[in-house]
């Protein structure tokens, strides 16, 4: 049976892009949804112009009201039936009372190597400690920032001259490599850890 995908974005969605436009032909998998907070969201034009369900959720209207936000962002959900959600630069941190229903059937990209650097300016800060080696990560989310069972990681040397911007630049092309097999290998049942180095 077909495994239907919500992908949750806050900016461009260039990784929803990927995920999205791997999810074709024999693929065990298709986007249902794409949800934002925001509603300027570049991947909500794209997923509109795909043909693709959007729902979009502002978090503004319900200030520190965490809770209330994710029963609209359930509700919006609800409509999609998911099986999945794929976080892909979702930047709004979801409470235990969200995630727990989830946990098992929620992944992330996070653009660092896992436990390295959760949170923000994750190239910034391996720069600043002369870390040789940085990349991206797929974990399984839990209710912990950044944490839970790490699925997939994709490696890269950091070069001589680098900037946080051209490493940022250069991880994003493996996160649109690593983010869709993850999810591939990962539909199909398979929650090992996948390594991947850059070319
Ligand atoms: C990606 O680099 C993703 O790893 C990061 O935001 C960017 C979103 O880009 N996510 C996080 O930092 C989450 N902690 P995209 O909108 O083009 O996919």
């Amino acid at each position: 049976m077909t495994r239907r995908v919500a992908i949750f974005v806050s900016g461009g969605g260039s990784n929803m892009r990927a995920l999205v436009e791997d999810m074709t032909g024999d693929h065990p998998a298709r986007a249902c949804v794409v949800v934002s907070n925001n509603e300027n969201a570049g991947g909500i034009a794209w997923a509109r112009a795909r043909g693709i369900a959007t729902e979009v959720v502002d978090h503004r209207p319900f200030g520190e009201d965490r809770a209330s936000f994710e029963a609209a962002l359930n509700a919006a959900l609800d409509k999609h039936t998911p099986d999945l959600i794929c976080l892909a630069g979702f930047m709004r941190v979801l409470t235990a009372g969200f995630v727990g229903p989830w946990q098992g059937r929620m992944l992330n990209i996070h653009p660092s190597l896992l436990p390295k650097y959760k949170g923000l300016n994750t190239h910034a800060r391996a720069l600043a400690a002369g870390d040789t080696e940085h990349g991206c990560s797929v974990h399984e989310v839990t209710a912990l920032l950044d944490d839970g069972p790490i699925l997939g990681q994709a490696r890269l040397n950091v070069a001589d001259g680098d900037t946080a911007d051209t490493l940022a630049a250069r991880v994003l092309v493996q996160e649109h490599r690593l983010y869709p097999a993850v999810l591939r290998r990962f539909v199909t049942g398979e929650h090992g850890c996948l390594n991947v180095n850059a070319e």
